[in-house]
């Protein structure tokens, strides 16, 4: 057990020096801001994916510290997960300019990270936050014509894979929209109800 644990520690720790290479050439990359790699249990059984790093995740380097994180402590909370055991990242692992939507050769520029983020935790249940990470896991994993919008899909189980080794992929809100729309918040909080089952 110390063994994998290490071995993933070291893998992960390579990915993000890579990664982090890779940010400072990047077109995104500011000076003054950092990029936000992803952080928590490389253990986790559940994994976050959200969009890309707002204001506050670009100053300080952490994903979802900002008004959305905080949201997001509060729906951990109320199913008695502690942020400490998920492990939560972005699509993009820097800041678009006035967080707007992030583009199509964007996400392509970032997603050897995230797919191989996903490979060394090995999650059983990916959770994604809001359309653009939904529509990238589900084409991942091969479940494009079960696309939909996340009105239509928020709080459902997609499963991939094998029996012995399957995926459980579960799209959700993203937290930000109960920000704006304090009514979001009862939805969310539902939808996450499902996850105390994979705990
Ligand atoms: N929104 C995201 O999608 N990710 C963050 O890290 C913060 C806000």
């Amino acid at each position: 057990m110390v063994q994998i644990c290490s071995m993933k520690e070291k893998e992960m720790e390579k990915l993000k020096k890579e990664c982090l290479e890779f940010c400072y050439r990047h077109p995104l990359y500011s000076q003054g801001t950092y990029p936000v790699f992803g952080e928590g249990s490389l253990n986790a059984k559940i994994m976050f994916i959200g969009e890309a790093p707002g204001y506050y995740e670009s100053i300080s380097g952490h994903p979802f510290c900002g008004a959305a994180g905080k949201i997001l402590d509060e729906l951990l909370d109320s199913v008695g997960i502690k942020r400490e055991e998920v492990y939560i990242t972005n699509l993009l692992k820097l800041r678009p300019p006035e967080n707007r939507d992030p583009k199509i050769e964007e996400i392509k520029a970032f997603a050897p990270y995230l797919d191989k983020q996903i490979k060394i935790i090995n999650p059983k249940v990916i959770c994604t936050l809001g359309n653009y990470s939904t529509a990238f896991i589900f084409e991942k994993y091969g479940l494009k014509d079960k696309l939909q919008g996340i009105s239509k899909i928020h709080g459902k189980v997609f499963e991939v894979g094998s029996l012995f080794d399957s995926l459980k992929i579960i799209p959700l809100y993203h937290p930000a929209v109960a920000t704006y729309n304090p009514n979001m918040k009862k939805i969310l909080k539902e939808d996450f109800k499902i996850l105390e089952k994979f705990k």
